[in-house]
């Protein structure tokens, strides 16, 4: 489903993203460009990638997973 209209971002991606380490908002922009353009997406950008990190077993933070959290 896309979740991003301006830059054609889905779920998918975003939920991949994160698991592969992008865990910030900002971070998320940069390799998906979600978020970047008109803004609304960001408040599902955000649902899903907290989402993702608990389902990880991990603390939501604004920051990137750190090796430690991947061990
Ligand atoms: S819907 Fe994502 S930046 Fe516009």
């Amino acid at each position: 489903m896309y979740i991003c209209i301006c830059k054609a971002v889905t779920d998918g991606q975003i939920r991949s993203a994160v698991q592969e380490g992008v865990t910030s908002l900002s971070g998320l922009r940069q390799s998906l460009g979600c978020t970047g353009q008109c803004g609304k997406c960001g408040k599902h950008v955000k649902q899903i990638r907290d989402q993702v990190l608990q389902d990880l077993g991990t603390a939501a933070g604004d920051s990137t997973m750190s090796a430690s959290a991947l061990a």
